[in-house]
């Protein structure tokens, strides 16, 4: 990082440090507003009164800054570059270390805020877009949050209560759903998009699922399935309405057998049904992610080798999964990587000749998400694997994020 950026920070924390909220580092407020000068989007906590002015006055007392041209060229150079020509903007929560923002910024978004609690992926997250997300979304008072266009969450499932259900809303309490509801209530959005494990259609015999789609539709936003099977219809009709919202990574060229819902949601936009991504590229293979040779730290060790062995013939004595998947350049796809395969690298193993199998390296496990080389997984293996496990795959991202950018500025023409 430059000296004359880490001069901006210092001049800035101070100020910053009075709107930095509980859970979050003052860093975060501090490249918000830095970013936000350098471009024009609002300022974070603008509602508490704080102004561009007052902050480029201070600014301006150090030397710091002479124009918007000028004080843009002070910003760090990061691996990955933001928008070339903003059409949009977006607010990334449950950020992780951004795969979503990949996918929205590629098609001209603006991320004009984020959250995501976790130091590590936070760390990730800074090193590659150049700014440090905010902590805990629960902590964050929403007036604060600046407007955007399209609000993007990969949020943790949680079980709602059985009791109430017509309050709307308000039966959400306590939830990290909750709070995303909250944020869509006050800013209005005209994009959300949802992401979540497949699991969420059943998860509760499918309880949760329509506790969130009803509050969903009682602040005024719309999806793909009716209102009406929403409000009055059976849950093997919303589960089944629900199963047209999965997208499946192998048909987005990544080599990875992952399934994810993903609900995208709009309000005040003429629209009747949205246009998810049809396949686009089912011609690929596991060779396409795998380097040429990987350090041998990443072959399995003959212990760890037999237990996985020991354990899979076990497995299928009692009936219980397949234990673990190994793969090689010719396989199709590999299992879903998830958050643990730091831990034995069960899910997905490669063949070797004449040696045990080995686990994914980082770079690879990155590319199984469909990220791109340039983005620099976490120095330590352990969270990288965590951070690519718990990550979107960015092709099926970049597609719907195409077709959400494409219908806004379709309503921004309409309404010309
Ligand atoms: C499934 S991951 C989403 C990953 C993200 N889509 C990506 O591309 O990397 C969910 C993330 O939510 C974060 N999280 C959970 N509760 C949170 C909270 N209260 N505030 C902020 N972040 C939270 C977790 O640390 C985790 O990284």
């Amino acid at each position: 990082m430059s000296h004359t950026f880490q001069k901006i920070e210092a001049v800035l924390l101070p100020t910053a440090i009075q709107y930095t909220p509980e859970g979050s580092d003052p860093k975060a407020v501090i490249h918000q507003w830095i970013h936000a000068i350098a471009s024009d989007y609002p300022l974070f906590a603008e509602h508490q009164g704080i102004c561009k002015e007052h902050l480029i006055e201070i600014l301006k007392l150090s030397n710091l800054y002479k124009d918007k041209v000028t004080f843009k060229k002070k910003l760090p150079s990061t691996p990955i570059k933001p928008a070339i020509k903003s059409t949009f903007t977006f607010i990334d929560l449950f950020a992780g270390i951004g795969g979503t923002r990949l996918g929205f910024q590629k098609n001209g978004g603006t991320c004009v805020f984020t959250s995501e609690f976790e130091k590590n992926a936070q760390q990730t997250y800074f090193e590659n877009y150049g700014d440090y997300p905010f902590g805990d979304i629960t902590k964050i008072y929403v007036k604060n949050i600046p407007d955007h266009d399209v609000l993007v969450a990969g949020f943790p499932c949680q079980p709602f209560s059985h009791a109430g259900l017509k309050k709307g809303i308000d039966d959400t309490r306590g939830t990290l759903f909750h709070n995303i509801s909250n944020i869509l209530k006050d800013k209005q959005p005209k994009f959300a998009l949802l992401e979540n494990v497949k699991g969420l259609i059943s998860h509760d015999k499918g309880h949760t699922l329509q506790v969130i789609l009803r509050t969903l539709i009682s602040i005024g936003y719309n999806c793909n399935i009716d209102h009406e099977i929403i409000t009055r219809g059976s849950l093997k009709q919303l589960q089944t309405e629900a199963k047209k919202m999965v997208l499946k990574s192998v048909d987005f060229g990544v080599p990875q057998n992952r399934q994810r819902i993903y609900i995208v949601l709009w309000k005040n936009i003429d629209l009747k049904q949205f246009e998810y991504p049809a396949a686009i590229n089912t011609d690929t293979n596991v060779g396409s992610v795998l380097i040429d040779n990987p350090d041998p730290k990443y072959t399995i060790s003959d212990r760890l080798w037999e237990g996985h062995q020991r354990r899979k013939i076990d497995n299928a004595k009692n009936g219980k999964g397949f234990g673990f998947g190994i793969v090689n350049k010719d396989s199709l796809y590999t299992n879903t990587i998830s958050a643990r395969y730091y831990k034995d690298g069960s899910e997905i193993l490669i063949e070797q000749e004449d040696k045990n199998p080995r686990k994914l390296t980082p770079r690879e496990a990155a590319r199984l998400q469909g990220f791109p080389d340039e983005f620099l997984p976490n120095k330590s293996d352990v969270q990288a694997y965590k951070q690519f496990g718990n990550s979107v795959t960015v092709p099926v991202i970049v597609e719907l994020a195409k077709q959400i950018s494409f219908q806004l500025k379709k309503n921004t023409h309409d309404i010309a």
